[in-house]
């Protein structure tokens, strides 16, 4: 078979009580556009969703990566849900995430969040969706290197012939806008020397050391696009699993536990990632708990078979008492540092305003 593109494409065009979620008028909206491109055949197939306040567009094509066609599609599908749902039924934020007025042929920073794919399918291909809530692209640093590197996580890559070798990590530097790639098990402290700083270090992609592609994460740091704070990323993660690659489970392992990541209430505190079902994928309390949901498919040909939601098992209630539990313990830190986020991250926010104000009474502390 000839190589197909999978491409997830989301944004938050507004959303009904505050930041909490998407409504059913806007998925029925993106579900008839997407379904108008299908029997058009730009597109082979498509799902709809939403994480909490943000649209997720899954499209299957062959039209390959960063294409005019298929980013045109997810933008004027945002761009007309917009203007004719989220303005209409005033919901809140409508628009949000489209930072700029006029589509330029990709919407890699323009507000959107995009991960893509591009590959020849295998006999049987298992792909899992990730999408988030609440937090940044570097949130999956942590979980991405306990798959692909982290034999306690991943014993494939101990027992595996296919995956022993290792796997290649791309870094983005979302500051300078640079890439690196490194190898493990090699280089592990190299990689993690930069990933342990997920604000500015993110895992883009991942390959196994065959050239075999296996994971794309989108990067879109909104805050970095406007300069200013436009809500969170929000970030999306496709990766593809099994026969020599890790296995769904050794993906879902990863998200066990549920890790510290930064966004949540105003973008600007430490929480935990929480796995949720689609049924939960709604933040409610300080705007949260950041939320993560898995959705696994199979790639038919053309067609997209799926999706099974993953996390809706009682196998990760544990992952989620703990992240309440955790929840409430850092809460109690209120306006304190390490639950709200440091000075270099709140530059973004509204606080340099407050700050401002305080300047002049200032004066040099001498003789004190
Ligand atoms: C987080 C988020 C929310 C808002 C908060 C205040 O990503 O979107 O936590 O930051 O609800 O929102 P505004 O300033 O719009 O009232
Ligand atoms: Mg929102
Ligand atoms: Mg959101």
């Amino acid at each position: 078979m000839s190589k197909i593109t999978f491409s997830i494409i989301k944004a938050d065009i507004g959303s009904l009580a505050g930041h909490h979620t998407v409504t059913e008028e806007q998925m029925k909206a993106a579900r008839e556009m997407l379904g108008e491109a299908k029997a058009e055949g730009l597109i082979f197939d498509y799902y709809v969703f939403h994480v909490g306040d943000d649209l997720q567009l899954v499209m299957l094509h062959d039209k390959g990566e960063n294409s005019p066609e298929i980013h045109g599609l997810a933008w004027n599908t945002f761009k007309e849900i917009t203007e004719k749902v989220s303005k209409r039924d005033k919901l809140y934020a409508a628009g949000q995430d489209l930072l700029a007025e006029a589509f330029s042929g990709n919407v890699r920073g323009l507000g959107p969040g995009v991960a893509e794919m591009e590959f020849e399918p295998r006999k049987s291909e298992p792909i899992i969706v990730f999408a988030a809530d609440k937090t940044e692209p570097g949130a999956w640093n942590l979980p991405l290197y306990r798959v692909y590197a982290d034999p306690f996580t991943t014993p494939g890559l101990v027992i595996d012939p296919r995956m022993h070798q290792g796997f290649v990590f791309q870094v983005m530097d979302l500051v300078e806008g640079k890439v690196v790639e490194l190898n493990t098990p090699e280089e592990l402290y190299d990689l993690l020397a930069l990933i342990g700083t997920p604000s500015r270090y993110v895992i883009s992609r991942v390959w196994r050391k065959d050239g075999l592609l296996a994971a794309s994460a989108s990067t879109t740091r909104l805050s970095l696009i406007a300069g200013r704070y436009v809500g969170k990323d929000d970030p999306v993660l496709v990766v593809r699993a099994q026969h020599g690659l890790p296995a769904v489970g050794e993906y879902l392992e990863a998200f066990a536990f549920p890790h510290l990541v930064a966004g949540w209430m105003r973008g600007s505190h430490v929480g935990p990632l929480m796995p949720v079902g689609l049924k939960d994928a709604r933040c409610t309390r300080f705007d949260g708990p950041p939320r993560v949901v898995a959705l696994g498919f199979q790639i038919a040909d053309e067609r997209l078979i799926g999706p099974a939601d993953l996390f809706d098992d009682p196998a990760f209630d544990w992952s989620r008492r703990v992240a309440t539990e955790v929840a409430d313990y850092i809460r109690r830190h209120g306006p304190f540092m390490p639950h709200r986020l440091g000075p270099e991250e709140m530059e973004y926010t509204t606080l340099p305003q407050v700050l401002e104000k305080l300047k002049e009474r200032f004066r040099p502390a001498e003789g004190q």
